[in-house]
């Protein structure tokens, strides 16, 4: 039994959950704990009472700390790739990206925990100092989604640890163990005080109302659907709590008639079929110009028929399976309602056999579709992308920000004028010039405009506005 850790002790929850492969249903990775209103409490008051000692920790030793849970979440890298591509079906190569990439984000704020810095003013008024100071927020819970289940916990908790915060981490229900097995190195290697991290596996409608609800959690983030989200938002606003929320996309990656055909299909693959598609960064929504649509297409069928869909683990493997069986149907539920729409399903979208039973999806590509669409208008979230045909590149632009979301977008061109011009005209937080608009760096800025986000960015430097409270201290000596 995988248990919850709660004010330093590992402590069984209320119910538990079975981890199940989903490239082979008959695979139980394991049994995790599932807590209760009342454990989740638990792990709040104590993660109340250590903030204060951890926040009196020296710069130096929380670097170190950050530093020791970055230096073995490298070193079992292909452990832990294996564990992630066995839970949530992403391929092993993804899988040991993705814990690399969790690694790194540690290394990457074990170092700004040492460059906070401060600004001193000059004050309108004589003698007085006007200094701005940055400190933590206090108690900071954290919820995570299924489908990069060890990278996005990385570059929450790192960041909200390194400020000063304790934290409390509900994981996804459906992908627990990468978290598990995160949260175990935390809690050892870390050795923070105890009660200053806490995982609570759990519902969310248990667990996540618990931290949405209670008054001493200050600062909420949340990477999921917008529908949680924005729920979680309006419980935080009503209590005066502060919030992050990353949820939907529907990107447009847009391939102009210049475009270097052959780079142009590999970033739409990437970034459309990739992760299985299951990432709120995926290219969704293709905007391609008249005059290569049609080679466009014909290229990408191609390429898609000679993508490997298979089990995760399996060598040679480009595209793991669905997450879950109700991913799956809404996967397929989505494919039915682009062609009743009107749409074409050009290449792709059967379900597909394989030697284990799995959930296993062929990338679909539908053609002949228009913007207004449902296809185009609501996530997906799976190895599903539409094609919309344009005549100009003033069209694309128009369609590409003609979306209630704004994460990321692309363009495929070797135009600088175009490039550039897109580069200011888009209206996601996020732009893209002939690389994917997912798979993004560990040290930049990431989030989105309109629905799709909402608060201050993710990740860099940027991370620390979310984490701190600004203080402004006025003296006159
Ligand atoms: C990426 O594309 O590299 O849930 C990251 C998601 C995003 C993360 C995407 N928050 O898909």
């Amino acid at each position: 039994m995988h248990k919850n850790f709660i004010a330093g002790e590992w402590v069984e929850g209320v119910t538990a959950g079975l981890n199940i492969n989903p490239s082979d249903t008959q695979d139980v990775i394991g049994e995790y704990s599932r807590a209760d209103a009342a454990q989740t409490e638990q792990a709040i008051e104590s993660a109340y009472q250590a903030q204060k000692t951890w926040a009196q920790w020296t710069a130096e030793q929380r670097s170190d700390a950050l530093d020791r849970i970055g230096t073995e979440v490298l070193a079992r890298r292909n452990e832990l790739g294996e564990l992630l591509a066995r839970e949530e079906g992403k391929t092993l190569a993804e899988g040991i990206g993705e814990v690399v990439r969790a690694g790194r984000v540690f290394k990457f704020f074990s170092g700004e925990v040492l460059r906070l810095a401060g600004e001193k003013l000059p004050s309108i008024r004589p003698g007085v100092d006007v200094e701005v100071t940055r400190e933590p927020e206090g108690v900071v819970g954290i919820i995570t989604p299924w489908n990069f289940p060890i990278a996005i916990p990385a570059w929450k908790i790192a960041p909200a640890l390194a400020f000063g915060n304790a934290v409390v981490f509900k994981p996804a229900d459906l992908v627990p163990g990468s978290a598990w097995a995160l949260s175990e190195i935390i809690a050892r290697a870390g050795q923070l005080p105890a009660g200053t991290f806490n995982l609570v596996m759990g519902p969310g409608s248990k667990v996540g109302q618990t931290l949405a609800h209670s008054r001493k959690v200050r600062a909420i983030t949340f990477t999921g659907s917008v529908s949680t989200g924005r729920s979680i938002g309006m419980t935080c606003m009503e209590r005066g709590a502060k919030v992050q929320l990353e949820m939907g996309g529907k990107n447009p990656l847009l391939v102009l008639n210049d475009a270097d055909l052959e780079l142009a299909v590999s970033v739409a693959i990437n970034g459309s079929f990739f992760s299985t598609g299951q990432r709120c960064t995926g290219s969704s929504r293709l905007i391609v110009e008249d005059g290569i649509h049609d080679q466009f297409v014909a290229a990408m069928a191609q390429r898609m028929a000679a993508l490997r869909v298979d089990h995760a683990l399996k060598a040679g493997t480009d595209i793991g399976p669905v997450a879950s069986q109700d991913q799956l149907d809404q996967d397929r539920h989505y494919i039915e309602l682009g062609c009743q729409e009107g749409g074409v399903l050009y290449a792709g979208g059967e379900l597909l056999r394989r030697d284990t039973p799995g959930f296993y999806l062929a990338p679909a590509l539908i053609t002949q579709t228009h913007n207004a669409m449902r296809i185009n208008r609501e996530e997906v979230f799976g190895p599903v992308a539409s094609v919309v045909r344009v005549r100009d590149y003033e069209e694309a632009v128009h369609l590409a920000n003609d979306t209630d979301f704004g994460l990321s977008s692309g363009i495929c061109t070797t135009s600088l004028k175009h490039a550039t011009d897109f580069k200011r005209r888009s209206t996601a937080g996020m732009v893209m010039v002939n690389v994917p608009t997912a798979g993004v760096d560990y040290h930049a800025p990431f989030g989105g405009r309109k629905g799709s986000s909402y608060g201050p960015r993710e990740q860099g430097s940027h991370a620390r506005e979310f984490y701190t409270s600004v203080k402004t201290a006025y003296t006159l000596a």
